[in-house]
């Protein structure tokens, strides 16, 4: 393999980092620079093996800030930019949604001029496939493809559509050679706190009650983060410019099984579950048909759920620093007010 050097932004975050592991790993030769400004949601803690390995770089930045960028795209001249990097939590975007319009549609409008100027070969924009809405439960004939409508339904979800249209304008009004990926749920190692399978396992650990939304029987279509890793490098490693990729292995479940099952694993009793009001505009369903990625591209996912969600746990018992450390700070009075009704 050719020796490549690839910007990755939002690296100190959850598929980010696991994303810079994958790489570092499969490409010895590669350079793997991260671009993260470090919010609540990134931890350097979470990089520290990566800093060890001399192919490695952090750079401590934001994707918003062009001048920041352009800097680093002239020392580094990347072939390649993936751009992980967002305010990614749905719950947040409902209390306040400024800054996820800014981060999520600005700073790839920064990345993809910036792109252009340093003529990168390659940006890959990291969507979701929130972007499409959701599927009623009774019609489970029915999911996501790439010719399915954008329909966003939470500030999140509307600012990376609009990331979505923006990047396929830059293709081809500008010709930038952009490609997107549009991936399921995802869950394993270094999942923050404030997300369903990580939250769950935490509270289930701590004795606390499990907070579910509504009803609970809200569909989610789970895939373990390495597959989504795996993907990821594949589509940037293929002849596809303009392409759109949806990403997913066909595991729908609803979150009241998932919590259930974490307890069941845990050992602890069910009577920690609490229902608790739904979340607003809350999607019903998500189920993504990946046949465009599996028959173009040859991509699979490898780990069932059964075996990613014990290893995830697992992961959890293992690293009670990692998650103390973030669960003690500021993250505390996020969850008061999310969940315990205080200011
Ligand atoms: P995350 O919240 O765990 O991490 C986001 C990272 O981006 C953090 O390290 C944060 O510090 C960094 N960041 C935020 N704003 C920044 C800015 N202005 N400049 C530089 N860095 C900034 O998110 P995640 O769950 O790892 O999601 C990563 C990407 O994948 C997002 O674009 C998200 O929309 C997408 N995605 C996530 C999932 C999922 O299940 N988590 C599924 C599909 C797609
Ligand atoms: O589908 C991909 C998306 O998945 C990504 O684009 C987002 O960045 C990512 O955060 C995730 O969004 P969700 O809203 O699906 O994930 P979350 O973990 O927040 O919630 C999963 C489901 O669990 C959802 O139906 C809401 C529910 N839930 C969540 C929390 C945090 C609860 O019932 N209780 C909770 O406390």
């Amino acid at each position: 393999m050719d020796k490549k050097t690839i910007i990755v932004t939002g690296g100190a975050g959850f598929i980010g980092s696991n994303f810079v592991y994958y790489m570092l790993k499969k490409y010895p030769n590669y350079r793997i620079v991260c671009l993260d400004s470090l919010t609540y949601a990134g931890n350097l803690s979470t990089l520290k093996k990566a800093m060890e390995n001399e192919n490695f770089r952090f750079v401590k930045a934001d994707i918003r800030d062009a001048e920041a960028v352009d800097n680093l795209f002239t020392e580094e001249k990347p072939d390649i930019v993936v751009n992980f990097a967002a305010e990614s939590h749905v719950d947040r975007s409902i209390e306040d949604p400024q800054i996820f319009l800014e981060t999520n549609i600005m700073g790839p409008k920064v990345l993809m001029d910036a792109c252009l100027n340093h003529k990168v070969s390659r940006y890959h924009q990291v969507s979701t496939d929130e972007v499409y809405g959701d599927l009623p439960l009774d019609r489970p004939d029915l999911f996501f493809t790439e010719k399915t409508n954008l329909h966003a339904s939470s500030p999140y979800s509307a600012s990376k559509a609009s990331a979505d249209l923006v990047t396929m304008a830059y293709h081809r009004t500008y010709g930038l050679p952009a490609t997107i990926s549009r991936c399921s749920n995802n869950y394993g190692p270094y999942h923050f706190p404030e997300k369903l399978i990580p939250l769950m396992i935490i509270n289930a650990l701590n004795d606390k009650k499990l907070p579910v939304y509504g009803d609970g029987l809200n569909v989610r279509d789970w895939l373990y983060v390495e597959d989504h890793c795996k993907a990821i490098d594949m589509i940037i490693h293929a002849d596809c410019v303009g392409e759109v990729y949806n990403v997913g292995g066909h595991n729908e479940m609803a979150n009241i099984d998932i919590v259930k099952l974490i307890l069941k694993e845990l050992g602890k009793p069910e009577s920690l579950i609490e229902f608790v009001e739904d979340r607003k505009g809350h999607d019903r369903r998500y189920a993504i048909d990946p046949t465009k990625i599996r028959e173009q591209l040859g991509w699979e996912p490898e780990t069932k759920f059964e075996n990613g969600i014990v290893k995830t746990i697992k992961w959890y018992l293992d690293h009670k620093d990692w998650w103390e450390e973030i669960i003690s700070g500021d993250y505390k009075n996020y969850y008061k007010k999310m969940y315990e009704g205080e200011a």
